[in-house]
């Protein structure tokens, strides 16, 4: 099969379109003929050796969607032919820039007729994050004000549509020439992230503070979100492994009692539970999950170096 592989840490470079064997499924585990899989910032952590792999070589990519093609032993539930997607957190492997992956059945569940691959391909990390985020940790509830940074990333333009979805009125962040989508995918107010005013002007949109914060970025905003919020509110902040900034205090709070939650979606219980809700979200149109660019296998290394460096509005796809 082609895949995609890295023997080194490094720049996109290190990418390399090779042709090996395909894997073969163990106990409890798929194979699955792959049809879209997703690029995602945490790709190229592991790829640029900010995250160690569990093995070297490596093939990237942690979510997919596609066909099994071979089962395992003592898999029951699936078939060769059915259509699946899935990601692969949690699972200790990656594996979605090829023609086939192996994965075990609890990282993947049953795609809806009607939903594209590529959209349950890039779904995975970008659906599970803010679930867990609003859901799980937030509890979030309608009429709630929730402010959601960085609306148009990809886990952010879901995390939009999630908490607008349930009945909260969102206030979330980008950059000015994604105001009207992120209006259209359900947000109250958004700001451009660079306003000097942005604290004023949160305020000036909501008629109490918001009660629900998801912040990609605390070791920039963690004082802000301390500032913007409610008394009572839930913060809950997902970001990476490695350290970026230093916290030498603690944030102020003023007199207000404040929840603080750190998550990762990589502790996902009950992935396929999840992913199966997802599905269906994605089969009644209550989600969608949009897609900026999409590249073939050989262009891995391009769609790597765009999705650290370039702002774009949901996600990039990669189809073998
Ligand atoms: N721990 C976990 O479980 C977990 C799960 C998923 C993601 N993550 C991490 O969370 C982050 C977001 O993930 P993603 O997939 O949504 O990434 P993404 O698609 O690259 O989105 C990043 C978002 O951050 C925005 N942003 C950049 N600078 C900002 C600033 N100064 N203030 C506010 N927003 C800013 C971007 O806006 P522009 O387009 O204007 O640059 C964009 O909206 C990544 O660092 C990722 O690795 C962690």
């Amino acid at each position: 099969m082609r895949a995609v592989r890295f023997h080194e840490h490094g720049d996109p470079d290190v990418l390399q379109l090779e042709e090996i064997e395909a894997p073969t499924p163990g106990v409890g585990e798929v194979r699955i003929e792959m049809r879209a899989a997703s690029v995602n910032p945490v790709d190229t952590y592991f790829r640029d050796g900010s995250y160690e792999p569990a093995t070297m070589p490596s093939i990237p990519g942690m979510d997919f969607a596609g066909i099994v093609d071979e089962v395992g032993p003592n898999v029951t539930e699936y078939e060769i032919g059915d259509r699946v997607f899935g990601s692969n957190l949690g699972a200790g492997t990656h594996g979605s820039a090829a023609e086939f992956l192996v994965t075990p059945t609890e990282q993947i569940a049953r795609l809806p007729e009607g939903v594209p691959f590529k959209t349950a391909g890039v779904a995975g990390v970008a659906a599970v994050t803010p679930w867990r985020a609003l859901i799980d940790h937030a509890s979030i509830e309608p009429g709630e004000y929730c402010l959601i940074h960085g609306g148009n990333g990809g886990v952010g333009h879901v995390g939009v549509q999630i908490a607008a979805g349930v009945g909260a009125r969102v206030i979330t962040t980008a950059a000015p020439q994604y105001h009207d989508r992120l209006t259209k995918l359900g947000a109250h107010a958004v700001f451009d992230y660079t306003r000097d005013d942005l604290e004023d002007a949160i305020a000036s949109a909501v008629e109490e503070p918001p009660s629900v914060i998801v912040d990609h970025m605390p070791e920039r905003y963690l004082q802000f979100d301390c500032d913007v919020a409610a008394h009572g509110a839930r913060i809950v902040c997902y970001r990476n492994r490695h350290r970026i900034a230093e916290f030498t205090d603690l944030p102020a709070v003023g007199g207000k009692e404040l929840q603080f939650n750190v998550m990762s979606a990589t502790n996902t219980p009950e992935l396929a539970t999840r992913l199966r809700r997802i599905g269906r979200l994605l089969e009644d149109g209550w989600l969608d999950i949009e897609i900026a660019g999409t590249y073939d296998l050989s262009e891995l290394p391009e769609a790597h170096r765009r999705v650290r460096e370039e702002s774009i509005f949901g996600k990039l796809a990669v189809v073998p």
